[in-house]
């Protein structure tokens, strides 16, 4: 290894462990809402650590308390329980032994870090309280929520959260002050003409047609109404109509979401989405229903918590390796629920395996370092502690 590599060595084959870990995790991925096995190895793994984990946190999710010697500040680490409806491709010796199911997103690895980090905070606990929190259902988008509304956030000092991203080398931690991930809502239409014969259009209102206007004229929406400084997204995912080469289609039903990163630039975009849908219809003699789903905010990294949790990574990796994000992350991210609660800071950690032909998290064929682990277990034990001594 060359001098100016950075090293992550963790003690007492702390590393294998979390290695193993996170491949039995793999092994056995569940989705959103159903990680019962998770879970109670997850309890199991902290019970062996010393530790207390209370279960069913928001249905499947588990928190153990570090308790520091003294009264202080509480500062929660964060990882994400839940794999995705996704068949793995990966050809690895620990692939998914589900069929149709798979950890596409590395949460197998961020609940074996955050595991890892207790560990070493463990070693010398802090003068506040570290609270562990592995939450179910991220990808559902609302797994965080159903925390908060369960008031585990409450008097919370600080959260720190942590992702793999497999498009930067192992050892760099991206940490940025400000939106990080953008808002995501979801959207459906449901258009309504009147179906009959195909060879004769003019005794029905074809929906195929009006529909398609409207996935047209739903693209003026960012293009013309929103300022071009403010990132935004209207991407309609799904279009359903018709039945049969020749029945005129009497229904269309379309399904979007909306990326942003600003609760008002979101507010317009779902006025225009309904204006527009009403309007096109109304000209092609249809109508339109339009309604919207529960959504989750933009993810805002506080500065102070930035701050910590820069100087924090840079103790890990060296200053040179903490990095900004490329670009606004147009993904969205339960965490930022629990920014509504208490500051926080939410960073990417480095995992590519390759330099050319990085598979994307959500896909089939998705692979990451797993020294990672190793990179997130000690920058979120040195966050940690920061921000206890921050904080006291
Ligand atoms: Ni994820």
């Amino acid at each position: 290894m060359p001098k100016n590599e950075p090293t992550w060595n963790l003690p007492d084959g702390l590393f294998d462990r979390l290695v193993s870990l996170r491949r039995d995790i793999h092994r056995h991925p569940e989705l959103s809402f159903e990680e019962h096995r998770t879970s109670a190895r997850v309890a199991s793994e902290l019970q062996d650590i010393g530790l207390s984990p209370i279960r069913d946190v928001a249905g499947t999710g588990v928190i153990a308390d570090i308790e520091g010697k003294e009264g202080g500040p509480t500062v929660v680490l964060r990882a994400d329980l839940d794999a995705l409806p996704i068949e793995e491709d990966t050809g690895l010796p620990y692939a998914s032994e589900v069929p149709g199911v798979m950890h596409a997103c590395a949460h197998d690895g961020h609940t074996a870090t955050v595991l890892g980090a207790g560990a070493l905070l463990l070693r010398d606990p802090p003068q506040g309280k570290v609270r562990l929190l592995f939450q179910p259902a991220e990808e559902r988008g609302n797994g965080a929520k159903v925390v908060c509304d369960e008031g585990h956030l409450d008097g919370v000092d600080a959260i720190f959260g942590i992702h793999v991203d497999p498009f930067q080398p192992t050892g760099i931690i991206q940490v940025q002050e400000g939106p990080v991930a953008a808002s995501t809502r979801s959207f459906r239409i449901t258009l309504t003409g009147k179906g009959g014969h195909a060879a004769r259009p003019h005794q029905g209102v074809d929906a195929v047609v009006a529909g398609a206007r409207l996935v047209d004229a739903l693209q003026g929406i960012v293009a013309r109404e929103i300022s071009p400084a403010q990132p935004a997204v209207v991407t309609v995912g799904r279009f359903s109509a018709g039945t049969r080469h020749n029945v005129l289609a009497g229904k269309a039903e379309m399904e979007g979401t909306i990326r942003c990163f600003d609760r008002e630039v979101e507010a317009s975009i779902r006025e225009a989405i309904v204006r527009i849908a009403e309007a096109v219809s109304r000209a092609h003699r249809a109508t339109a229903e339009v309604g919207f789903g529960e959504g989750c905010p933009a993810v805002i990294n506080d500065r102070r918590m930035t701050h910590i949790a820069s100087q924090a990574a840079a103790t890990v990796v060296g200053s040179d390796r903490v990095i900004g994000f490329n670009e606004p992350n147009m993904g969205g991210e339960d965490f930022s629920f629990y920014l509504d609660h208490a500051p926080g800071c939410y960073v990417r950690l480095g995992a590519g395996v390759t330099d050319t032909n990085i598979v994307p998290a959500h896909s089939a064929r998705f692979v990451w370092d797993e020294r990672t682990m190793a990179v997130g277990a000690r920058y979120l034990e040195a966050v940690a502690r920061a921000a206890i001594t921050e904080l006291r």
